[in-house]
């Protein structure tokens, strides 16, 4: 097992090329199932989760290459719509492959996701809307789940809240149903337009991802050769400029989409940091003396604030002069990382949804532990800004949405370094 050691205090400086999006790339390997023919992903992250994903891929009869960040996925030969328990149970995300599965086979098995570090993650929309397109959804003895559908058929579907996993299966399901099907209170974040762009490469009929509204008109076949390269990690891209900001830094990040990362800007700025954005994806932040707390911040669906930054902010916050709070409005226990802040002399009191973070004007080094990928990355952030030496364990949480992260960080003057313990 590795751990990683940060000793704190270097300030980071530099630039860091930002690598293509997990969160985007999951749901678009879904749909090369939906392909009867070769699909060319290119700027794919080098992460655990895609490795597990492309495993799954395989065990479905699929034939995959790799080279670097290309990945060629070749679906004509798909032959089964079984996920291997073991592969779905080391990657949540295997949900997303419910609908695409289901769409090209007419049935899928797969294991019951449960609940994790950040909250209960129920599926229930996911499967309510399945249902809603003529699906019958079993649920069998250790936590299988069978879905099935001689035919799905396209149809008016309202979530109750704009689920991104729920967003993109839908529409996956839909691409080989009969008619239309339209997605009312669609989740709006760019992963959901980047899988829109896929799809219409492959010849689907689909509109309106990013507004609310999504439409997909099903298709008998689709055999196709799209080539696509996968939007950057938006998350990725806003944990580094929270690191340089934390440490008194300056940060050139490039590669990136600006208008992706608005929300955390914004609150990067609050804080005291400069901030300014070049054509061509590149966005650089400076940081000097003290940076200023923030009266309140919630997270919510974009293009809100992103949960998946705030572990990372809270972890900022806890250094900042005054008090923050920041509210959690997307998963109902996503602050229990907090437990290991404290270790470091954070001062963070969490009350229900609510976190309320006194900045202290040191944090100091301690053994800690990662038990999520971005509270995993809030304790890095928290490991570079504070005196002396900081050990992480849990550090396979981090892989799976930091590529290198050692490497990353120590080419921008980070003292950080993997060991095996
Ligand atoms: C995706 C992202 C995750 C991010 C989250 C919110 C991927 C692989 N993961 O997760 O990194 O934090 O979006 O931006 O893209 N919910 C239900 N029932 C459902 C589905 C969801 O109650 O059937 C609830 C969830 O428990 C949660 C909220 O809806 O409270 C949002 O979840 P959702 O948008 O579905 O997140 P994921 O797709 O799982």
């Amino acid at each position: 097992m590795s751990i990683l050691t940060i000793t704190g205090g270097s300030k980071l400086s530099g630039i860091i090329e930002i690598p293509g999006a997990k969160n985007a790339v999951l749901p678009v390997l879904a749909a090369t199932l939906l392909n009867k023919g070769i699909s060319i992903l290119e700027n794919c992250p080098e992460l655990d989760d895609v490795f597990t994903m492309l495993e799954i891929l395989s065990a479905l009869g699929c034939k995959i290459e790799r080279e670097g960040s290309r990945i060629i996925v070749d679906a004509t030969t798909l032959s089964s719509s079984v996920i291997p328990e073991n592969l779905a149970k080391r990657m949540r995300s295997s949900i997303i492959m419910l609908g695409a599965v289901l769409g090209r086979c007419g049935d899928v098995l797969v294991s019951y996701p449960g609940g994790c570090e950040i909250g209960m993650r129920p599926i229930d929309m996911h499967l309510r809307a399945l249902e809603q397109m003529g699906a019958e959804v079993d649920g069998l003895s250790h936590g299988m789940l069978k879905v099935s559908a001689s035919k799905l058929q396209g149809c008016e579907i309202l979530l109750d809240y704009p689920s991104v996993g729920a967003t993109e299966n839908i529409m996956l399901a839909a691409t080989y149903a009969e008619g239309e099907t339209i997605i009312r209170n669609a989740a709006k974040e760019p992963e959901i337009e980047d899988l829109q762009e896929f799809l219409k490469k492959m010849g689907v009929d689909v509109s309106g991802a990013g507004s609310g509204v999504i439409r997909i008109q099903g298709k008998k076949e689709i055999k196709s050769e799209p080539v696509h390269k996968i939007i950057p990690d938006r998350i990725v891209a806003g944990t580094y400029l929270a690191a340089a900001a934390a440490t008194g830094g300056s940060l050139v990040v490039t590669g990136v989409e600006y208008d992706h990362i608005g929300s955390i800007l914004y609150c990067l700025k609050r804080i005291g940091c400069k901030i300014k954005h070049y054509q061509g994806g590149v966005v650089t932040l400076e940081s000097q003396g003290r940076l200023k707390a923030i009266d309140l911040i919630r997270t919510s669906p974009y293009p809100g604030f992103p949960t998946d930054m705030q572990p990372q902010i809270v972890s900022l916050l806890s250094i900042c002069s005054g008090t923050s709070i920041v509210v959690e409005t997307v998963f109902e226990s996503r602050f229990r990382y907090t437990e290991q802040l404290l270790k470091l002399g954070a001062d963070i009191n969490v009350q229900g949804r609510a976190a309320i973070i006194r900045g202290v004007e040191k944090l100091k080094g301690a053994e800690v532990e990662a038990r999520d990928l971005r509270g995993g990355a809030a304790l890095i952030i928290a490991g570079l800004a504070a005196e002396g030496e900081t050990r992480i364990s849990g550090v396979g949480y981090i892989d799976r949405g930091y590529e290198k992260v050692e490497k990353v960080l120590s080419k921008v003057g980070a003292q950080i370094r993997r060991v095996e313990d």
